[in-house]
């Protein structure tokens, strides 16, 4: 499973979450007379806002984990994500600090949960409803035509020489394991975010370009992407020749 997808299912967790809070709210404070238990409600108001906040929480680490190893600049829609992520930070810490120790302000408690609410759905469609949309639950194949950009031809890299002994391969391994992997599989064939790398300089062609699988094509990727994956033009080129060096194992 890809780490977006596992992400946009976490988010449907934050979407359930929300409506329990908001019903629960709703209850214990809307009604005129009452229908379910009010000390129950709140019980499992409280435990909700425990279980919101973990999954908050793991979201939160996925993603930061995905920004330090990939080191992309963020989309302008991951962008809005995170506004909305700290927004829905500040105003958790805000609502359990008049709940723990303002209580002068208790009134606005509601407001504030309602907001929490609301900003979770909307960072919910920005991200995880949008992935969920494009990729048809997961499922994919739309996913590349969906959310292409065509960027302009780039220009070809200069020749790679293909190292073949342990250390590079060892090198670019390592450097697989922290930036690639999150979107390939290194051992099969299976679609992840990209395609699987097995044998991916053995085939004839690349598997979404279809250029031929050189490791000169191959360079050209990981600088100027084909499509949708994040540029590593930072790379320095003995790095670049080490991952080529790892995937010419595969
Ligand atoms: C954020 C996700 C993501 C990361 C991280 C990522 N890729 Fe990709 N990769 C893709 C996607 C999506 C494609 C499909 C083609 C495209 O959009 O460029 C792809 C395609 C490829 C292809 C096939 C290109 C072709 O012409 O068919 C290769 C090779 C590749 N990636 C290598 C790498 C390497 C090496 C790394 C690590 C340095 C890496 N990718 C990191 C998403 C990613």
């Amino acid at each position: 499973m890809s780490v977006s997808f596992l992400k946009s299912l976490l988010g449907i967790g934050i979407l359930i979450s929300s409506v329990v809070a908001v019903f629960t709210m709703l209850e214990i404070f809307g009604r005129s007379g009452k229908k379910y238990d009010i000390e129950k409600l709140k019980k499992i108001h409280r435990a909700n806002g425990i279980v919101y906040f973990l999954l908050f929480i793991l979201i939160t680490y996925f993603c930061l984990d995905f920004i330090i190893n990939t080191k992309t600049e963020l989309s302008p829609r991951a962008l809005i994500h995170s506004l909305y992520a700290v927004a829905i930070l500040l105003l958790l810490g805000l609502k359990f600090s008049i709940l723990r120790v303002y209580r002068q302000f208790y009134n606005q408690v509601k407001i504030i949960g309602l907001l929490i609410a609301l900003i979770s759905f909307a960072m919910f469609a920005a991200s995880g409803g949008y992935y969920l949309l494009i990729t048809k639950f997961g499922s994919d194949k739309a996913f590349m035509e969906a959310v292409s950009l065509k960027k302009e031809p780039v220009k070809e890299t200069v020749k790679i020489a293909l190292k073949t002994d342990p250390e590079s391969i060892g090198k670019g391994k390592e450097l697989y394991e922290s930036k690639c992997y999150f979107c390939h599989d290194a051992y099969s064939n299976k679609r992840e975010v990209g395609p699987g790398h097995k044998g991916i300089l053995k085939n004839p062609l690349l598997p979404m370009s279809k250029k031929p699988a050189t490791p000169e094509n191959v360079a050209n990727q990981i600088r100027n992407p084909y499509k949708d994956m994040p540029s590593f033009s930072y790379l320095s080129d003995e790095e670049v020749e080490n991952i080529i060096a790892f995937l010419n194992t595969l």
